[in-house]
């Protein structure tokens, strides 16, 4: 899969940007806030509904201004070819240019596939898939749990999306259930009210934790061998699902298993009024030669795995949809040593289209085979293209 043409208005720094995109590397070079990351940005958020930057969506529209939009069109080599747009409302007061909030942006976001409007933002997700990785995605490896829970449900989200109406049912059962415990806890409910909340949190529960046990396994040899591309293999990354739902079996199994566990956790429920075990507790654990990177790692190991993982993702997106998701890499390059760096370059080739931005035009950039070479100021973008391997 790949973006062809890409338009932003009002978006971060961009009042109005039309860019248009080959397929292959296309790098963007420019200084430090000359709006790089913002589109690789936005391309996730045409990918996901989601700013790999934040969760308060207003805060992508250009300041001052009342709404902001994006347009991606794309394209593929044998698949689906959609248009996706996203606009959001911001908390300007000013639109810019003189132009109005759109009549249809009654809600916070409005999406519209094939110039169709959506009745939901989820609908969005897989539609045009995409990876972003980032110097931050260092907190994959060393972030709470909570971080890697979020990783899961981005990357399986985008493969399946009967996983994201699992974790919606699954995270209304569990707020209804705690709401409830919470009652439980004060001695105004009693025990039996929980039973149909158990029941889909249990439903629900038991099918996130095969789907996300599946992913790990089809992720975890993936990983390892980005790793070792990335390190010259000399150390064996490893990725494990650890959850009280883990172990694989049937369906019927798990249920049992977190029946079980959910039964012998009542007493500290009913006391603390929250749901003590479950997917919302899950753990993935990656280790380095078996220690794990979260506590041992050096910040270079973890930054390291933490790619390594993004790659693998997007290897697995791509072989579980026959075709390979967008993938942006930001500013990942300067942290690299050269050696590594030219590694990383050489992973790109078996993708459809890599978007890689750097504050600096570096030797490995330079000599690898891009396809498009664009530089950022200010805004602007200007464009070369088909130059392969040489900088004039
Ligand atoms: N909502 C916004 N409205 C206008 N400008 C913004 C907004 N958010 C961020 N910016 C500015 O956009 C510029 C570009 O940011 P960014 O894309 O992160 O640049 P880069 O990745 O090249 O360093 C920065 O100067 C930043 O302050
Ligand atoms: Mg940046």
């Amino acid at each position: 899969m790949y973006i062809c043409e890409l338009t932003l208005q009002n978006f971060r720094c961009y009042s109005r940007l039309t860019l248009e995109l080959p397929a292959g590397l296309n790098v963007f070079v420019g200084p430090n806030t000359s709006g790089k990351t913002s589109l690789l940005e936005a391309v996730l958020l045409l990918a996901t509904t989601k700013s790999p930057r934040t969760n308060r969506d207003h805060e992508v529209v250009r300041w001052g201004s009342c709404w902001a939009r994006i347009v991606g069109q794309f394209g593929s080599s044998g698949g689906a070819s959609p248009n996706i747009a996203v606009t959001l409302k911001g908390q300007g007061q000013v639109a810019e240019g003189g132009e109005a909030v759109p009549s249809y942006l009654t809600g916070p976001k409005h999406v519209e596939i094939d110039r169709r409007a959506c009745d939901s933002a989820l609908q969005v997700v897989g539609q045009a898939p995409a990876v972003f990785f980032s110097p931050d995605d260092l907190q994959l490896i060393k972030g709470a749990p909570g971080v890697r829970r979020r990783f899961l449900n981005m990357a399986i989200g985008q493969i399946s999306p009967r996983y994201l109406d699992d974790l919606r049912r699954y995270r209304r059962a569990l707020a209804q259930r705690n709401e409830l415990l919470k009652q439980v806890a004060r001695g105004e409910a009693d025990g039996p009210t929980l039973a149909p909340w158990t029941g889909q949190l249990v439903e629900a529960g038991v099918r996130i934790s095969a789907d996300r046990e599946r992913f790990l396994a089809q992720l975890s040899p993936v990983a390892a061998d980005m790793h070792g591309a990335l390190t010259g293999g000399t150390e064996r990354l490893q990725t494990r699902y650890e959850s009280v739902l883990a172990g694989g079996g049937d369906d019927e199994e798990r249920e049992t298993a977190f029946r079980e566990q959910l039964e012998k956790q009542w007493p500290r429920e009913a006391l603390l009024g929250a749901t003590q075990v479950g997917p919302h507790r899950d753990e993935v654990v990656v280790t380095v030669d078996s220690r794990r990177l979260r506590r041992f790692g050096s910040q270079g190991q973890q930054r390291t795995a933490a790619l390594a993982l993004k790659l693998a993702e997007a290897q697995v997106i791509g072989r579980r949809r026959g075709e390979m998701p967008v993938l942006l890499l930001d500013d990942c390059l300067s942290e690299l040593d050269p050696a590594r760096a030219a590694g990383l370059l050489e992973l790109l080739a078996g993708f459809d289209q890599v978007l890689v931005t750097s504050a600096t035009a570096t030797e490995a950039l330079r000599r690898c085979n891009w396809t498009a070479w664009h530089e950022l100021a200010e805004g602007i973008v200007r464009q070369k293209r088909g130059v392969s391997g040489t900088d004039e």
